[in-house]
C-alpha cells in the first residue's frame, strides 16, 4: 500500500557521522521516529507531565465547529507527521464533507498500522498515506493534485525546526496549490518547571525516547552504543526560547559507527531535539515571514 520509505540506513549512517563529528555533537531529530520510538512518542502524549496533548485536544474540542468549517466540501486534510493521528479523530468526526484524509509520517511501519485502522473507522473517507520527511518537499498524492487542501500540524512540531526550517515548511505548504488553510499547533512559553517536566518526566518515557536513538543506530547501523553508559536531560534555553533535549556522556568513551570512531568525554552531551516554545508574537511573526 505504501511507498519504499525514503529512509535508508545509507542515509542515517551519513547523518549520525556527521552530527556526531560536529562541535557540539548532534543527532538529527527525524531518527527518533522508528515503529520503537513512535510507540514511546504516543505513551509520552499520555503521562502526566506532558501537558500539550492534552492542551491542545481542549483547543481542537472546544473550536471544532470553526476548524471543521475550514474544509471545503470535497477538500483533502493533510496531516504532517501523523503519528497514531490520535487528536485527528476529533476533526474527522466533525467534517463529514471531507473528500479525503492524508496522514505524513515518517515512520512507514507505524503509519500503515494508523492507515488501516483509520480506513477501518472512517469507511467513507479515502485515507492516502504518504511516507516522507516533512522538512524535505512532501510530494503528494496525484489524487489530490485537483482538491482543495487544509494542511494540519498540530503537536507544537513546528517547534522542532529551527527557525528558517520552519519558515521554509510553511511557505512550502503555501506553494502548494488549491491550499486553503493552515491548521497549526504551537506551544507557549510557561514556567520553565512546567516545561521542563513535561520532557523529563518521572516515569522515565522520555528518557527511553530519547535513548532509543542510541539504541537505533545499534541496531540499524551497527553501532556499539551502550545506552546505560549515557542519561536523557532536559534543558531550558530560555536566550533561544526553547526546550533542549542532550544525552550526557557517563563517562569517557569510545563508539564505533561504520568505520568512524567517536570519543566521548564525561559529561560530553549530544544535542537530540529542540522543542520551541512560542509566544502570540513570536508566531505571528514567524507566519508573516513565510508570507
Ligand atoms: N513535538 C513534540 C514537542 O516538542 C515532540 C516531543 C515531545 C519530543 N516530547 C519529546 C521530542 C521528547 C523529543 C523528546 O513537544
Amino acid at each position: 500500500m505504501l511507498d519504499k520509505p525514503d529512509v535508508t540506513n545509507g542515509e542515517l549512517l551519513a547523518s549520525a557521522v556527521a552530527g556526531l563529528s560536529a562541535v557540539p555533537k548532534t543527532l538529527e531529530a527525524k531518527w527518533f521516529y522508528d515503529a520503537e520510538g513512535s510507540r514511546l512518542f504516543e505513551e509520552i502524549t499520555r503521562l502526566p507531565e506532558y501537558y500539550p496533548t492534552r492542551a491542545e485536544r481542549a483547543i481542537l474540542e472546544a473550536e471544532t465547529a470553526t476548524l471543521a468549517a475550514t474544509i471545503p466540501d470535497g477538500g483533502a486534510l493533510v496531516e504532517l507527521g501523523s503519528g497514531a493521528s490520535a487528536k485527528t479523530r476529533i476533526l474527522l468526526d466533525a467534517a463529514p464533507q471531507l473528500g479525503a484524509y492524508v496522514p505524513v509520517d515518517i515512520s512507514a511501519e507505524f503509519l500503515e498500522e494508523t492507515a488501516r485502522a483509520l480506513a477501518s473507522d472512517y469507511p467513507h473517507v479515502p485515507v492516502l498515506p504518504v511516507v516522507a520527511d516533512f522538512t524535505s518537499a512532501v510530494t503528494l498524492p496525484r489524487a489530490l493534485v485537483k482538491m482543495p487542501k487544509v494542511a494540519f500540524f498540530p503537536g507544537s512540531t513546528i517547534g522542532n525546526l529551527y527557525a528558517a526550517a520552519a519558515v521554509a515548511l510553511l511557505a512550502g505548504v503555501r506553494a502548494w496549490p488549491g491550499v486553503e488553510a493552515f491548521i497549526l499547533g504551537a506551544d507557549l512559553v510557561k514556567s520553565p518547571d512546567v516545561m521542563i517536566s513535561a520532557y523529563d518526566d518521572a516515569a522515565g518515557v522520555t528518557a527511553a525516547f530519547n535513548l532509543n536513538l542510541l539504541a537505533r543506530l545499534d541496531r540499524e547501523i551497527g553501532a556499539n552504543f551502550d545506552s546505560a553508559a549515557f542519561r536523557h536531560e532536559a534543558r531550558w534555553n530560555a536566550a533561544e526560547s526553547r526546550i533542549e533535549m542532550h544525552l550526557v556522556s557517563l563517562r569517557d568513551q569510545t563508539v564505533e559507527i561504520g568505520q568512524t570512531e567517536i570519543r566521548f568525554a564525561k559529561g560530553e552531551s549530544v544535542h537530540t531535539e529542540n522543542s520551541r516554545k512560542y509566544t502570540a508574537e513570536s508566531i505571528t511573526n514567524m507566519a508573516r515571514s513565510a508570507g
